[in-house]
């Protein structure tokens, strides 16, 4: 199965050490930083705009990425750009959107054109974030549409950043077991 496809002329970029599981698909621009981990069934359209995906970022199972294309009313369109250190749950919808770093989406979040998460933020399992809303810097936030709903206590401060090491431990031994390092 082809999991990199060039679309017109442009295809995913990868840096050192990244997993892409081979039941993905990742088409066109699509940029990949050091040590990231793409797991089985992502399908990620970098087509009508951009997406970008930090270090030691993780994207779980089943997750969808996507982009909005740019139009005289929204010159730039809604390109999708992930941090470093951030985990996506299995099952999230992300698109158009903006993360920071050490942010946790939880299973089945969705997110919507032109949010900004900003960093060290914990989104709960199902959460629908709407368009262009802004979720500050050290808050849960849960529900549909979203609430903040309390600041993050400190353990789950740290385990933002626990949970993108443990994936980074966990690729490295599917990569391993790939024979690819
Ligand atoms: C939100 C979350 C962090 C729990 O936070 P918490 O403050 O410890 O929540 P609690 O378990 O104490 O529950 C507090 C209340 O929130 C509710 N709640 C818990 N998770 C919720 C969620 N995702 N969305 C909406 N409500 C939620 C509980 O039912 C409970 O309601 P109640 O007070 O009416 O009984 C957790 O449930 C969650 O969603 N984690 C994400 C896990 C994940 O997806 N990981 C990535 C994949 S590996």
């Amino acid at each position: 199965m082809t999991t990199l496809s060039t679309y017109k002329g442009i295809s995913p970029t990868l840096g050192n050490k990244v997993y892409i599981a081979d039941s993905c698909r990742l088409v066109g621009d699509i940029r990949i930083g050091a040590d990231s981990s793409i797991w089985h069934m992502v399908a990620a359209r970098g087509d009508v705009n951009h997406i970008v995906i930090g270090e030691r970022t993780n994207v779980q199972d089943g997750t969808v990425l996507h982009v909005t294309r740019k139009s005289a009313s929204n010159p730039e369109g809604f390109p999708l750009l992930i941090g470093d250190d951030v985990t996506i749950g299995h099952m999230c919808m992300l698109h158009g959107c903006q993360l920071g770093n050490r942010i946790l989406v939880g299973m089945g979040a969705i997110i919507m054109d032109g949010a900004v998460v900003q960093d060290d933020v914990f989104i709960g399992a199902g959460t629908l974030v709407p368009p262009n809303k802004t979720l500050e810097s050290g808050y849960l936030y849960v529900g549909n549409p979203m609430v903040q709903k309390r600041p993050l206590s400190d353990g789950e401060r740290a385990f933002l950043k626990q949970s993108a090491i443990n994936y980074v431990e966990l690729k490295d031994e599917y990569l391993q077991e790939a024979g690819e390092e």
